[in-house]
């Protein structure tokens, strides 16, 4: 089958387990899913459904167990190290769950790295711009270890935006952000899907942030479940407390 551009990254009956024997943990079940090109789409489900085990293996983070990865239009399961990392580099930014910042970096050092291994001249304007734009202009020269745990997060959304990248995947990416802050980031996240046609797949625990989506997918011990599209944030509130309260 054709992988169409309309298409930033998809999921065709994905399985991924982790551990041996009794250990075993199947943490995504027959997950089939595409994320259309130019489109935000969030993901939800309780702890432990196998939302960042999701987004890992969509960005070719993760290797799956069974099933297909695509990823800008061409298959990456089972593709070599060098041939992913340097698609990654390429087409995708990637907000961690734990923000991932390099501790020996300043806030500008580390926005600026995703440029570097591209091998992409760094403009000190546009690496500025962003962080500005998350509201940190005035912590370029901070460490990780010198910012709240907020302005950490907000420095790991300005190194995955820096490159513009084809496909934003967000780990709760308003995790550790005050309301104010937040509404920030889902309106820059906003821009990047309305005015520059990227793609963002984005998991969040609040329904609020996933009210900002076009869509929103809901995952339940490691299977797809529900989809709403551009539902209210009562709607995806009342969909992920029925799932909440299923038995498991
Ligand atoms: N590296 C790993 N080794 C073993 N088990 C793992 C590993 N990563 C995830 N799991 C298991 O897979 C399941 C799904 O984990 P995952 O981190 O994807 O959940 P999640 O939905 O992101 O949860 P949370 O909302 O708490 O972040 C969990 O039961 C977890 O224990
Ligand atoms: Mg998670």
């Amino acid at each position: 089958m054709t992988i169409t551009a309309a298409i930033a990254a998809e999921l065709r009956d994905v399985t991924r387990e982790y551990g041996l024997g009794n250990a075993r943990v199947r943490a995504l079940d027959g997950v089939s899913l595409a994320f259309p090109a130019g489109s935000w789409t969030a993901v939800m489900g309780p702890s432990g459904s196998g939302k960042s085990t999701l987004l890992h293996c969509a960005a070719g983070l993760d290797r799956v167990t069974g099933g297909r990865v695509f990823l800008a239009g061409r298959e990456v399961t089972g593709a070599p190290d060098r041939v992913l990392t340097d698609l990654r580099r390429r087409t995708m930014g990637f907000v961690f769950q734990n923000f991932n910042l390099i501790g020996s970096l300043t806030a500008e050092q580390n926005v600026a790295l995703p440029l570097r291994l591209a091998r992409t001249r760094v403009a000190r304007a546009d690496v500025r711009a962003v962080l500005a734009a998350v509201g940190l202009g005035d912590r370029l020269r901070h460490r990780p270890r010198e910012l709240s745990g907020g302005q950490q997060q907000r420095v790991a959304i300005a190194r995955a935006m820096v490159t513009r990248p084809a496909v934003l995947f967000a780990d709760e990416p308003t995790g550790a952000l005050d309301s104010a802050s937040a509404r920030t980031v889902l309106a820059l996240l906003r821009e990047m899907v309305d005015r520059d046609g990227q793609s963002i797949a984005m998991v969040t625990h609040d329904p609020a942030a996933a009210a900002w989506a076009d869509a929103v997918v809901f995952l339940s011990d490691g299977r797809l479940v529900d989809r709403l599209v551009r539902p209210s944030a009562r709607e995806v509130a009342e969909r992920l407390a029925t799932l909440e309260a299923a038995p498991c």
